[in-house]
């Protein structure tokens, strides 16, 4: 536990904690200090000096909030005439050669820029001179665009190529005026985290080529959520808009801050997996490959399970705890067998040391703590035995196309409960459309045992249901989310303690010896 110091702010007292830079420590109270080179994940660079404050008594009386740890009984200035003609002659230094495009730019809405001239400065330009020209609209590589005269040369996008990435493919060159970000002749951006950049960026000097001129950012509404790319379940901001007469459309993923799960950054993949979410949805609902009422094709799923001697229900290792133990609780009302099978969502060797996972689900441990059975010889031994196969939102062909269970599967009567049209949907005598993670709440534990919660982001304007919901119009007794916690706590003895509604924000890392331990 930090050691906490009190120290004054424009003369109110604060209690913040000691030996942290002035912009954290004091940003933590909520008072924020300007500052556009300073980033929590790269450390004080201390090039831009727009985060200048004062200190009463202080030698020396003017310092870098960055590079200042608070220390008790500081007297912080932020609101003296010296600071604040200091904050408005770097903005007029910013602004020199700045070409002030902002209703063109992606970042207006969300700019450093933008929010500081607002803020510290208001005045008019007193440039007479024509402009420094500089280049825009350069492809830098892995959907990535520089444009050089919105550039403040803060450095953090450099500093993130050398200290997160390693692989150093931007430098600023020049000097002066003639200062430029730029990548290497021929060496464009090449690494899977690239387009972090595009965040850090504190103006609109690094766009995403994906995202640019889609939406203004003021439209888009943002919600927290957890990447469902890998079994890491980083945090991230869904941010999505239902433009007049259309549906709600998820328009990006942002990373989201969770020092427990992944820092400040999320991977390429999981940050392009937003269009995922939109796209090849499975909609209708489907029995015998024509279109049928949702209520049908439910009734059609109960009648099957009934008449069936040997089911065998499917888990994704993407579903919920909440929907898995669900799933487990109807394959034990229609004596079927519960399987969590799913080595399709494997990328043998896709995964690094930092963030990317192999495993292309989020919630197998889910599967482990539930105890519902993944083995891939269980798994072919049930396959071959049963009558009936239903899929709740599993994809046996995610990565695996030639699946070698591939023409087993499709010789059994299949069923399938799915978020989106795939091979299995296609395979099938009944295709139920269901949410998808963006679009229902749930918890998840990420590979390291960290358990996490998410909120329902997305409102389609045809809402199809979650899971739960259809496993409760099989007969299940689970209703909702809140429902299921009380059979997983007496089941699962890591679970026993936990309030579903008071899991912290930032997750919970659950004991690690524990993590599999079931109670019988
Ligand atoms: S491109 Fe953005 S992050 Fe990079 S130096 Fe310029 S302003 Fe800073
Ligand atoms: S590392 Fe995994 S969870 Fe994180 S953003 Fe990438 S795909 Fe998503
Ligand atoms: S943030 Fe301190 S000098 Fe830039």
């Amino acid at each position: 536990m930090a050691e906490m110091v009190k120290l004054f702010v424009n003369g109110e007292e604060v209690e913040v904690e000691e030996g942290k830079n002035l912009i954290d420590a004091i940003g933590a109270v909520g008072i924020e200090i300007p500052h556009l080179c300073y980033h929590p994940a790269l450390g004080a660079d201390g090039n831009c000096r727009m985060c200048l404050v004062g200190i009463e008594e202080g030698r020396p009386p003017v310092v870098p909030a960055c590079k200042t740890p608070a220390r008790e009984g500081m007297r912080v200035q932020l609101d003296t005439d010296v600071i604040k003609k200091i904050q408005r002659d770097i903005m007029e230094f910013e602004l020199i050669n700045h070409p002030t495009d902002c209703p063109i730019c992606d970042q207006a809405g969300e700019c450093k820029l933008q929010d500081y001239y607002m803020e510290v400065d208001l005045q008019d330009s007193r440039m007479r001179v024509p402009q420094v020209q500089k280049s825009k609209n350069l492809d830098f590589g892995c959907g990535v665009v520089h444009d050089q005269e919105r550039c403040v040369l803060c450095g953090r996008c450099v500093r993130f190529t050398r200290q997160i990435t390693k692989t150093g493919e931007l430098g600023i060159v020049n000097r002066t005026d003639t200062a430029r970000v730029n990548i290497f002749p021929g060496r464009p951006l090449n690494n899977r985290y690239a387009l972090n950049i595009v965040d850090i960026c504190p103006v609109g000097a690094m766009t995403s080529k994906d995202f640019r001129f889609k939406q203004r950012v003021w439209f888009l509404k943002k919600d927290k959520g957890i990447c469902h790319g890998c079994a890491k379940g980083c945090n991230i901001f869904i941010d999505h808009n239902r433009e007049k007469y259309k549906d709600d459309i998820i328009y990006r993923f942002r990373a989201r801050q969770n020092d427990l799960v992944n820092g400040y950054f999320i991977c390429d993949q999981g940050r392009m997996s937003y269009k995922l979410e939109n796209e090849n949805r499975l909609t209708v609902t489907r029995i015998d490959g024509a279109e049928a009422d949702f209520a049908d094709g439910v009734q059609r799923i109960q009648q099957q399970l009934s008449m069936a001697q040997k089911p065998l229900l499917l888990v994704s290792p993407n579903s919920t705890l909440e929907q898995q133990w669900s799933v487990k609780r109807i394959a034990t009302l229609f004596g079927a067998t519960c399987s969590g099978y799913s080595d399709a969502y494997i990328k043998e060797g896709d995964g690094d040391d930092y963030l990317i996972s192999d495993d292309k689900s989020a919630n197998r441990k889910g599967l482990q703590l539930l105890e519902i059975d993944s083995d891939k010889e269980s798994f072919e031994k049930a396959l071959k035995g049963c009558d009936l196969l239903v899929s709740f939102d599993n994809d046996l062909f995610m990565f695996d196309k030639n699946s070698e269970f591939k023409a087993l599967v499709e010789s059994k009567k299949l069923l399938s409960i799915s978020s989106h049209d795939n091979a299995m949907t296609k395979a099938s005598l009944v295709a139920l459309p269901v949410l998808s993670y963006s679009e229902y709440d749930g918890t998840i534990v990420n590979e390291d045992g960290v358990l996490q919660t998410f909120r329902k982001a997305v409102r389609k304007n045809e809402e199809a249901v979650d899971i739960l919901e259809v496993t409760r119009m099989l007969g299940g007794a689970v209703r909702d989310k809140e429902q299921a916690w009380p059979g997983m706590r007496t089941t699962v003895n890591v679970l026993a303690d936990i309030q579903s509604d008071q899991i912290p924000a930032e997750g919970l890392q659950l004991p690690e010896s524990e993590e599999a331990h079931v109670s019988a």
